[in-house]
């Protein structure tokens, strides 16, 4: 099948303007430092800008678009490493070839978003690709939605259709499932609905804590059992994030999952695993994979590194006619990406105790531990990694001392961000192009911020 518009010129002048594009974004390959006359026109730009929000920004960045692999340029002229690629989506690193090919082949069709009533054989063929990476489960459709909040919205109103009128959730502590009316009351942190009314009904319970697992899990499963009995029959779902992102990067075991899990499935309550930000991100594509919970999951969201956000649900969950529907699946150019990039992880060498994204685990692991039993001894807190989601407490760890080391490892070259609270940790989530010498260069940076700013 053709898509768009396409002859032999046609394709040769897009092949000449990927070449073209590619090679001029090449050269954005290596850290430098502002230019104080830009510095001056950036802040200018962001004081207007945040005006017009309603509020400043967290730093001084604004990017030009153009940097290639770990690496961006911002409008103050300097080029960073970012190691936190917008909070997630850019896991394959800056202008990757994949993401360059898919806005040239979305140049070539008809429209920019594509819709539940402007459908595509594309966005078909990122459903299949998605349900087909998942046959060992019970996941069996694709639902798009506009954004991880409303994929966790129309997850919500599946499981409520199902289980109407057991309307409870249970939730986890530090749990981050977005800002929509739904999920902010999902979300753990009253601070980020503070001044709202609360609409749904979540019983939060305490996550996995790694230095005491045993202790944890009983606490965990006590809870849950207490909540169970006292509501019975008044929960429709548990709704978890495997690798909690915004918590500061909080996984369980499989031993753990698995018995919370069959607590929960015995008191009928569906399963939904909320991977908007882990997807991609750990030994498999999913992290239900990654600790082999296949035959429990029921439902599950997925966002940020796939471009596009969407639900992937079982048989039992599709809802009646009329429940789920929306304008946007994304733009063509996402979707496109999507499919690319679900192709290249699951073709390559990435996944697996072997692939890329272990290797990249152990080198972060590796690297803090060496700062923090040698010239950080002492300075770096907690530290955690599972896959390319990555956290490190940096003295303290409150939000203060935590803020202004992230302040300073940006002028000196890197974008992190914090997650978690008591402690602040911070947090990288990096791009899957990273080589050994941008990790020796991070790490060196890393090491002369942390002795700057904990000296
Ligand atoms: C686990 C998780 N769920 C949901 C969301 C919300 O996604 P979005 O910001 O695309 O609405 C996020 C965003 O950070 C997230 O990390």
């Amino acid at each position: 099948m053709t898509y768009g518009a396409t002859n032999p010129e046609l394709q040769n002048k897009l092949d000449e303007a990927f070449t073209a594009i590619l090679v001029e974004q090449s050269k954005f390959m290596t850290l430098k430092s502002a230019d104080p006359q830009k510095v001056e026109e950036t802040s200018q730009l962001l004081e207007s800008y945040g005006q017009l929000r309603g509020r400043g920004f967290f730093y001084p960045y604004l990017a030009t678009g153009r940097g290639h692999g770990p690496f961006t340029e911002c409008t103050d002229g300097s080029i960073k490493y970012d190691l936190i690629g917008g909070i997630g989506p850019n896991l394959l690193g800056h202008s990757h070839p994949l993401y360059i090919k898919s806005h040239l082949e979305a140049a070539a069709l008809d429209s920019v978003m594509c819709g539940n009533l402007q459908p595509y054989p594309q966005t078909f063929e990122l459903s299949e690709l998605l349900i087909n990476a998942v046959s060992d489960s019970k996941l069996k459709h694709f639902w798009y939605a506009g954004s991880g909040s409303f994929a966790n919205d129309t997850a919500l109103k599946m499981v409520w259709q199902k289980r109407a009128p057991a309307y409870k959730l249970i939730a986890f502590e530090d749990a981050f499932a977005g800002r929509s009316v739904a999920t902010q009351d999902i979300t753990y942190n009253a601070a980020y609905r503070d001044g709202m009314p609360k609409k749904v009904e979540v019983d939060h319970i305490p996550h996995f804590d790694i230095n005491d697992p045993e202790g944890s899990k009983k606490r965990t499963l006590e809870v849950l059992r207490n909540l169970l009995e006292e509501n019975e029959g008044e929960y429709s779902a548990m709704m978890i994030e495997i690798v909690q992102g915004e918590a500061g990067i909080v996984a369980g075991s499989r031993d753990f999952y698995v018995e919370i899990f069959e607590l929960a499935k015995s008191h009928g309550l569906y399963i939904w695993i909320d991977e908007v930000q882990s997807f991609a991100r750990t030994h498999k594509l999913f992290a239900f994979q990654h600790f082999n919970l296949e035959e429990y999951v029921d439902i599950v969201t997925v966002g940020k590194a796939l471009q596009v956000c969407g639900v992937l649900f079982s048989n039992e969950l599709n809802p009646k006619p009329g429940l789920v529907s929306g304008t946007f699946n994304g733009s063509l150019s996402a979707v496109l990406a999507g499919k690319k990039i679900v192709r290249y992880l699951t073709e390559g060498n990435f996944f697996g105790d072997s692939g890329r994204i272990a290797q990249l685990e152990q080198a972060f692991l590796t690297r803090i531990e060496k700062l923090s039993n040698g010239s950080c001894k002492g300075k770096i807190g907690r530290f955690e990694a599972t896959g390319v989601m990555v956290a490190f407490q940096v003295g303290e760890g409150s939000k203060e001392s935590t803020s202004k080391f992230l302040k300073k490892l940006f002028q000196n070259g890197i974008i992190a961000f914090s997650a978690g609270k008591d402690p602040v940790r911070v947090r990288f989530l990096p791009p899957l192009c990273l080589d050994e010498d941008h990790l020796d260069e991070i790490f060196s940076i890393v090491e002369k911020t942390i002795l700057e700013v904990e000296s």
